[in-house]
């Protein structure tokens, strides 16, 4: 990094430290500024037009407000494309104005100046580093990878099971069903409707059985109107005093929310209320055998001004400054500031709320289904990714929303929170038939990918729009699943080294600045672009190609090298999302299935794409799927690939799964190769020639069908005698053949890290 990098200079003033009010500036060195959380941005980029971010966890559907989460974080790249991040750790109700100078004021009401630096000097380097100091993210179980459907409104168990059976109907791929607060017994947790859910337990063992699994909502608000002996969970909880109280430290806060009746909060800092919680979730696994728990609602929301009666007038209800925050009034949709929790005043821990209950969410899930923990929470704060996912909220069904969707899954991987998706098709509101049908697309690529409704809007799931639609629906989910070993890969390394799972194409190529403002379009990890439709009616997307050899995923054409750093136009018929490989990658790829239950015992293989120097890495994780521990005791397999002089090499660097004796590669697919090659041996083995098929199209891309190679062994290709003829590669920036022993271009540094 360079030494004449100012990252921050607040020497010209502007600190104020003062009881209920902190304030300080700094310059920054350049206006790439990205990050902040959570608010619905309308770029990826900010602009630094004197916009101010409040930050403060609010029930509040997507808007350019504070929402559900806190994420005091930043990242800038700076005018010499070094980046750093900033972190101001810091609970309390805060926000930030972004200014032209190009310079930040950081203004909270509460805490410490607790500032963190991350000096990257990469994007990704500074997500590590971030992840290092705050927790790196949990690592999903595989099932949690598949297709999710949700919806609120089901209404009754009959519905339900017809959306199911009509997505097996044309057999769209469906791993995870949800079940929202209709099939609780009027809203009340850990109860299930035994009139309009009747057999739900019974069906939730029938979806098992099929290879699918299912997650339960549950909300942090418990009514305590119910006759006295009735209801377990909050009788136990009033016995064991686990409430946020009033002010005066003794009496429960009382509120209004889903439940019949007013309700209480448990004060999930409290560490007495993990206990109450993992012993409520064991005891309701014992009816219901879930698998996952979405905690929804834990801003906290709370459907009032404060709790009853009403929040009184004093400093912390009504402190000198209130940062710029929806309707600007602390309590509003919440509680009294001035209640009070185990770690503090709720002034100081209302943020947190979210965050701690994820926490205690994550071991409760783990003890009670004795494997990987599933924790899918609304409410987020610095540290939260290691224990749970993150939805984006109640966005809405409309095109806009789709863009949106992009901006927010990339800052949640900033934030150290890679599990994360929207709600595809939209949350509020009607959708349509092309809105819905792009967004399945679009979906099919987020990491957490669920389609999920609102209570009164028109069906959306996958199988209800007819055959097309479902065919279309479920091309672009088996792309997924034959992509998933891949994806899998990706949140083991988030898991191990903090990297990224999505990431805008500014992380791979941060010295072109073209590529600071895209965020239309992203990346699974540095490999995969994916470019969708986010405007109706449109049958081409515009999309930039970074300076790097790009195959068309389809059809493994290359993309021409004149393309490189400019806008092309590119075709997108409706049944088609636009993918392109990056030269330079080895994706680990599985045949496809309707679960990732059967997926998973299906034939292997690599999309090998080689880059200018014909060379391409990758690497593959693989265990069970859903053990808590599988890394720790080391019970998984690891390879890392390498294709360089026309050879793939395999080096396994974990052997510990036992489970990989049945496992086979099957088909290798090579792109960019200039000709076709005559002669190919898998593991010394010539294998005959009409198993090389040119891949699709006319291209230089071919498909080896290379039998079944076990798993275990390592799979090498090699030409004998060498590949005839030699292979030729034109680099377009260098404008000459390449010679065999030309130095690896810079962006297959970061991607040999990666590994
Ligand atoms: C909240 C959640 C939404 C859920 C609804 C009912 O609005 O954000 O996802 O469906 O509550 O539980």
């Amino acid at each position: 990094m360079s030494f004449h990098s100012l990252l921050w200079q607040t020497s010209f003033g502007g600190l104020i430290f003062s009881n209920q009010f902190i304030r300080i500036k700094t310059t920054v060195p350049s206006s790439s500024i990205y990050g902040f959380g959570e608010h619905e941005h309308p770029s990826f980029r900010h602009a630094m037009n004197y916009v101010k971010y409040g930050m403060f966890s609010r029930d509040q559907a997507p808007a350019f407000s504070n929402l559900y989460g806190v994420h005091p974080f930043y990242m800038c790249i700076e005018n010499d494309f070094n980046a750093h991040g900033i972190l101001l750790l810091n609970s309390n109700a805060q926000d930030v104005t972004l200014s032209p100078h190009p310079s930040i004021t950081f203004r909270t009401i509460g805490g410490i100046l607790d500032f963190y630096l991350f000096l990257g000097p990469t994007p990704e380097n500074v997500v590590q580093q971030y992840t290092e100091a705050i927790g790196r993210p949990f690592m999903p179980p595989y099932w949690s990878l598949g297709f999710q459907l949700s919806r609120w409104g089901y209404n009754n168990i009959e519905v339900q099971r017809k959306t199911v059976e009509r997505l097996k109907h044309y057999d769209i791929p469906l791993d995870v069903q949800y079940g929202d607060i209709d099939y609780m017994d009027r809203q009340l947790d850990f109860t299930y409707d035994k009139t309009n859910f009747a057999g739900l337990p019974e069906y939730v063992k029938t979806l098992k059985r099929d290879g699918m699994h299912y997650v339960i909502i549950l909300d942090p608000f418990l009514t305590k109107d119910e006759p006295a002996g009735t209801y377990k969970a909050y009788d136990l909880g009033q016995e064991m005093g686990i409430w946020i109280n009033n002010s005066d430290g003794a009496t429960p806060a009382v509120g209004r929310a889903w439940p019949p009746g007013d309700s209480v909060f448990p004060d999930f800092t409290n560490p007495l209320t993990t206990e109450w919680w993992i012993q409520m979730c064991m005891e309701f696994k014992n009816i219901i055998d879930y698998d996952g728990i979405w905690i929804d609602m834990n801003e906290p929301s709370n459907f009032a001004t404060g709790q009853q009666p009403g929040c009184a007038n004093n400093n912390l209800n009504n402190p000198p400054y209130v940062p710029d925050i929806t309707d600007g009034i602390l309590a509003e949709k919440t509680l009294c500031p001035d209640s009070k929790t185990f770690l503090g005043d709720h002034y100081d821990t209302h943020s947190l709320f979210g965050w701690s209950q994820a926490k205690s969410t994550f071991y409760a899930s783990q003890n009670v289904t004795r494997k990987r923990a599933f924790v899918l929470s609304r409410s987020t704060f610095v540290g939260s990714g290691k224990y749970t996912g993150h939805w984006l909220g109640d966005n809405f069904s409309r095109w806009r929303d789709m863009h949106m969707s992009i901006i927010g899954m990339l800052e949640f991987n900033l934030f150290g929170i890679p599990y994360v998706g929207a709600d595809i098709c939209g949350f509020n509101e009607d959708t349509n038939y092309e809105l819905c049908l792009r967004w399945m697309q679009l979906g099919a690529f987020y990491p957490f990918s669920r389609n999920h409704n609102s209570i009164g809007s028109k069906e959306q799931d996958p199988g209800i729009f007819g055959e097309k639609f479902a065919s279309i629906s479920r091309s672009a989910l088996l792309i997924r699943y034959t992509l998933l070993p891949y994806l899998y890969t990706l949140f083991y390394h988030s898991h191990t080294s903090g990297s990224t799972v999505i990431r805008g194409l500014m992380h791979e190529f941060t010295s072109d600045p073209q590529t600071h403002g895209i965020d239309k379009a992203f990346l699974w990890g540095s490999s995969l672009m994916i470019t969708p439709v986010l405007e109706e009616g449109a049958k081409s997307v515009s999309v930039y190609f970074p300076e790097a050899f790009w195959y068309n995923f389809y059809t493994g054409d290359q993309v021409p090298p004149s393309w490189q750093k400019t806008f092309v136009e590119v075709p997108a018929p409706l049944d088609i999302i636009p993918l392109f490989i990056r030269g330079g990658a080895i994706l680990p790829i599985q045949a496809p299935a309707r679960t990732t239950e059967h997926s998973r015992l299906n034939p292997f293989g690599l999309i090998i794409s080689l880059d200018e120097q014909e060379e391409a890495y990758g690497s593959l994780f693989w265990d069970d799927g859903d053990s808590i521990d599988s890394i720790e005791k080391e019970n998984y397999f690891y390879a890392e690939y390498k294709f360089s002089n026309g050879e793939l090499k395999t080096t396994v660097m974990k052997n510990g799964f036992p489970g990989t004796t049945t496992l086979a590669y099957e088909n290798v697919q090579i792109l960019g190769l200039t000709s076709k090659p005559n002669i190919i041996s898998v593991n010394g083995k010539v294998i005959p020639s009409d198993r090389i098929q040119v891949f699709p199209s006319r291209s230089a891309s071919w498909k080896l069908l290379v039998g079944h190679v076990k798993f275990k062994q390592r799979l090498t290709l090699s030409p004998t005698p060498p590949i005839a003829p030699p292979l030729r590669c034109w680099s377009p920036v260098l404008r000459r053949p390449l010679v065999a022993s030309a130095p690896g271009p810079a962006g297959s540094r970061a991607r040999r890290e990666e590994r």
